[in-house]
């Protein structure tokens, strides 16, 4: 494909960019369409959560992809989001945040970001809404394992500026999702960056929950958890770290 043309458009205010953006996704908007504001009075998380941040405190935007995946790749989407998201935070404020799977980003056992991906229509091609909140100066709910970039850096980045370098990061990885190779380059790196790998994990599923050791992520995205002697391959689920980490690459 050629390079992505990104188009965002910004509110002071607005329910939730995860739902706007849904909305033109379903109108047909062209791929590289970016919700981006200030506040969110309906802001959402995973698994039904609410997402709350004061004004002008964390980067909160939406962005429409339109990859040639199958649906059951979606995870390897999140994982383009995110690794550009790290890599902008690295760039902007050296903070170098880890990937928690399945969604996450985090300092030490701090979240600093989480993401939330929709399919919004499954027709020739995914559309894809990926949002992401970046804590910038908002540490989060009280009470949570959560830290924001200016408490762990000690600067303040501009949401604006955060989310450009993010696209810019993000191109390229949109690219390798077309292509088989260019996913593997992807999921390479996703491994790399995540934190899970190598740790005792707990698989909390709707119904019930798992223990094991994660050992990779597999083609699609899916986290790989040794479990009993036996491997074990799960496409959602909030995993909770059983034991905190000694890994230092990334
Ligand atoms: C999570 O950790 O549960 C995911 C949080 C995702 C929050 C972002 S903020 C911008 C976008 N719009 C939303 O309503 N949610 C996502």
């Amino acid at each position: 494909m050629a390079s992505i043309v990104w188009r965002t458009e910004h509110f002071e205010e607005i329910d939730s960019t995860n739902t706007w953006l849904a909305r033109k996704a379903l109108d047909g908007a062209p791929e590289g369409l970016v919700c981006a504001t200030d506040f969110q009075t309906d802001g959402r998380g995973r698994l039904e959560r609410t997402w709350e941040s004061p004004a002008d405190a964390s980067l909160l935007c939406s962005i429409l992809l339109r990859p040639d995946i199958d649906v059951d790749q979606l995870q390897l989407v999140v994982a383009a989001v995110a690794l550009a998201a790290r890599a902008a935070l690295v760039r902007l404020s050296g903070v170098r945040p880890d990937l928690k799977w399945p969604n996450d980003l985090i300092v030490g056992n701090a979240k600093i970001a989480g993401l939330l991906a929709e399919i919004v229509a499954v027709d020739e091609r995914l559309a894809v809404v990926v949002g992401i909140g970046v804590n910038l100066t908002h540490e989060g709910p009280s009470g949570a394992l959560s830290a924001s970039v200016r408490q762990l850096a000690g600067v303040t980045i501009a949401a604006p500026a955060l989310l450009d370098i993010l696209l810019d990061e993000l191109a390229p990885r949109r690219e390798q999702l077309d292509s088989e190779r260019g996913r593997e380059v992807l999921r390479a790196e996703y491994e790399r960056a995540l934190i899970t790998l190598g740790q005792l994990v707990r698989v909390e599923r709707p119904d019930d929950a798992v223990t094991g050791v994660a050992t990779s992520v597999d083609a699609t995205g899916r986290l790989v958890v040794e479990v009993d002697g036996v491997e074990m391959s799960f496409a959602v689920g909030d995993v909770v770290h059983v034991r905190p980490s000694s890994r230092q690459d990334g």
